[in-house]
Protein backbone atom coordinates (compact mmCIF):
# COMPACT_ATOMS: atom_id res chain seq x y z
CA UNK A 1 0.00 0.00 0.00
CA UNK A 2 1.11 3.74 -0.88
CA UNK A 3 0.74 6.09 1.78
CA UNK A 4 1.59 9.74 1.63
CA UNK A 5 2.37 10.96 4.87
CA UNK A 6 4.05 14.53 6.10
CA UNK A 7 5.04 15.26 2.67
CA UNK A 8 6.54 11.69 2.11
CA UNK A 9 5.80 8.60 0.25
CA UNK A 10 6.04 4.99 2.04
CA UNK A 11 4.97 1.74 0.72
CA UNK A 12 3.98 -0.55 3.41
CA UNK A 13 2.61 -3.66 3.88
CA UNK A 14 -0.64 -3.43 6.23
CA UNK A 15 -4.69 -4.57 5.31
CA UNK A 16 -6.62 -2.18 4.46
CA UNK A 17 -8.41 -3.01 7.50
CA UNK A 18 -6.01 -2.22 9.58
CA UNK A 19 -6.69 1.47 11.35
CA UNK A 20 -4.88 4.55 10.03
CA UNK A 21 -3.60 4.93 13.96
CA UNK A 22 -2.41 1.69 14.39
CA UNK A 23 -0.18 2.06 10.79
CA UNK A 24 0.94 5.50 11.83
CA UNK A 25 2.19 4.16 15.69
CA UNK A 26 3.39 0.44 14.67
CA UNK A 27 4.32 0.56 10.79
CA UNK A 28 5.68 4.04 10.56
CA UNK A 29 7.05 5.06 14.13
CA UNK A 30 4.84 7.95 14.25
CA UNK A 31 3.91 7.85 17.90
CA UNK A 32 2.33 11.87 18.22
CA UNK A 33 -0.97 10.35 17.86
CA UNK A 34 -2.54 8.70 20.48
CA UNK A 35 -4.95 5.94 21.40
CA UNK A 36 -7.60 7.02 23.49
CA UNK A 37 -11.04 5.42 23.62
CA UNK A 38 -10.32 3.53 20.23
CA UNK A 39 -13.95 4.62 19.44
CA UNK A 40 -14.08 7.77 17.74
CA UNK A 41 -15.23 9.79 20.67
CA UNK A 42 -12.44 11.19 22.34
CA UNK A 43 -10.27 13.12 19.91
CA UNK A 44 -6.71 11.61 21.26
CA UNK A 45 -5.98 9.99 17.58
CA UNK A 46 -7.11 13.31 15.63
CA UNK A 47 -4.39 13.62 12.10
CA UNK A 48 -5.72 15.37 8.60
CA UNK A 49 -6.73 13.93 5.88
CA UNK A 50 -6.38 16.51 2.58
CA UNK A 51 -6.65 19.31 5.76
CA UNK A 52 -10.10 17.36 7.47
CA UNK A 53 -9.32 16.59 10.76
CA UNK A 54 -9.93 12.78 11.24
CA UNK A 55 -10.20 10.02 14.07
CA UNK A 56 -7.65 7.65 13.01
CA UNK A 57 -8.61 4.88 15.03
CA UNK A 58 -11.53 4.24 13.29
CA UNK A 59 -10.30 5.33 9.81
CA UNK A 60 -8.88 1.94 8.01
CA UNK A 61 -5.67 2.95 6.25
CA UNK A 62 -6.92 1.34 2.68
CA UNK A 63 -9.37 4.48 3.16
CA UNK A 64 -6.80 7.42 2.75
CA UNK A 65 -4.58 6.20 0.02
CA UNK A 66 -3.59 8.72 -2.01
CA UNK A 67 -4.67 11.17 0.47
CA UNK A 68 -2.62 13.32 2.14
CA UNK A 69 -2.28 12.71 5.87
CA UNK A 70 -0.25 14.63 8.45
CA UNK A 71 0.47 14.11 11.50
CA UNK A 72 1.66 16.10 14.43
CA UNK A 73 5.42 15.18 13.51
CA UNK A 74 4.39 16.90 9.98
CA UNK A 75 3.43 20.59 11.11
CA UNK A 76 7.34 21.47 11.76
CA UNK A 77 8.44 23.13 8.57
CA UNK A 78 11.95 23.58 8.12
CA UNK A 79 12.71 23.44 11.72
CA UNK A 80 10.21 26.05 12.38
CA UNK A 81 7.03 24.82 15.03
CA UNK A 82 3.53 25.20 13.18
CA UNK A 83 2.30 28.69 14.94
CA UNK A 84 -0.48 26.85 17.25
CA UNK A 85 2.45 24.57 18.18
CA UNK A 86 4.15 27.95 19.47
CA UNK A 87 1.61 29.44 21.02
CA UNK A 88 0.60 26.27 22.81
CA UNK A 89 4.10 26.17 24.21
CA UNK A 90 4.00 29.88 25.27
CA UNK A 91 0.34 28.70 27.36
CA UNK A 92 1.53 25.59 28.25
CA UNK A 93 -2.09 24.20 29.07
CA UNK A 94 -1.68 20.55 29.65
CA UNK A 95 -1.40 18.49 32.10
CA UNK A 96 -0.49 15.35 31.39
CA UNK A 97 -0.72 16.47 27.85
CA UNK A 98 -1.70 12.59 26.46
CA UNK A 99 -4.54 15.13 24.34
CA UNK A 100 -1.90 17.02 23.10
CA UNK A 101 -1.72 15.66 20.09
CA UNK A 102 -5.25 15.53 18.86
CA UNK A 103 -5.66 19.10 20.60
CA UNK A 104 -3.20 20.64 18.31
CA UNK A 105 -4.06 18.96 15.07
CA UNK A 106 -8.39 19.80 15.78
CA UNK A 107 -6.80 23.84 16.67
CA UNK A 108 -4.91 23.61 13.14
CA UNK A 109 -7.60 22.42 11.26
CA UNK A 110 -9.76 25.19 12.88
CA UNK A 111 -7.70 27.41 11.98
CA UNK A 112 -7.19 26.27 8.42
CA UNK A 113 -10.69 26.42 8.00
CA UNK A 114 -11.67 30.19 10.09
CA UNK A 115 -8.36 31.86 10.44
CA UNK A 116 -10.06 34.13 12.74
CA UNK A 117 -12.57 32.44 15.36
CA UNK A 118 -14.28 33.81 17.71
CA UNK A 119 -13.88 32.38 21.65
CA UNK A 120 -17.47 30.23 20.94
CA UNK A 121 -16.34 29.45 17.29
CA UNK A 122 -13.39 27.63 19.24
CA UNK A 123 -15.70 25.76 21.87
CA UNK A 124 -17.64 24.85 19.43
CA UNK A 125 -15.07 23.77 17.17
CA UNK A 126 -13.05 21.74 19.74
CA UNK A 127 -15.79 20.48 21.78
CA UNK A 128 -15.30 17.05 20.98
CA UNK A 129 -11.58 16.84 21.79
CA UNK A 130 -11.62 15.65 25.22
CA UNK A 131 -9.60 16.34 28.28
CA UNK A 132 -9.07 14.42 31.52
CA UNK A 133 -7.61 17.03 33.34
CA UNK A 134 -10.34 19.50 32.20
CA UNK A 135 -7.50 22.60 30.80
CA UNK A 136 -9.99 23.52 28.64
CA UNK A 137 -9.83 27.66 29.11
CA UNK A 138 -6.21 27.75 28.49
CA UNK A 139 -6.52 25.28 25.65
CA UNK A 140 -9.20 28.47 24.18
CA UNK A 141 -6.47 30.75 25.22
CA UNK A 142 -3.74 28.87 23.44
CA UNK A 143 -5.81 29.39 19.99
CA UNK A 144 -6.52 32.59 20.40
CA UNK A 145 -2.84 33.14 20.74
CA UNK A 146 -2.23 31.75 17.83
CA UNK A 147 -4.88 33.50 15.91
CA UNK A 148 -2.15 36.65 16.77
CA UNK A 149 1.19 34.62 15.01
S1 LIG B 1 -8.61 7.30 20.28
FE1 LIG B 1 -9.54 7.96 18.46
S2 LIG B 1 -11.16 9.21 19.06
FE2 LIG B 1 -10.38 8.39 20.93
S1 LIG C 1 -3.86 17.48 29.67
FE1 LIG C 1 -4.33 15.50 30.42
S2 LIG C 1 -5.81 14.76 29.03
FE2 LIG C 1 -5.53 16.80 28.44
Amino acid sequence: MQLHVNGKEYSIEVSGNTTLLTTLREHLDLTGSKYGCGEGVCGACTVLINGVPVRSCITPVGSVQNKEITTIEGLEQNGKLHPVQEAFLEVDPFQCAYCASGMVMSSVALLNRNPSPSKQEIMDAMQSNICRCCTYPDLVEAIVKSIKK
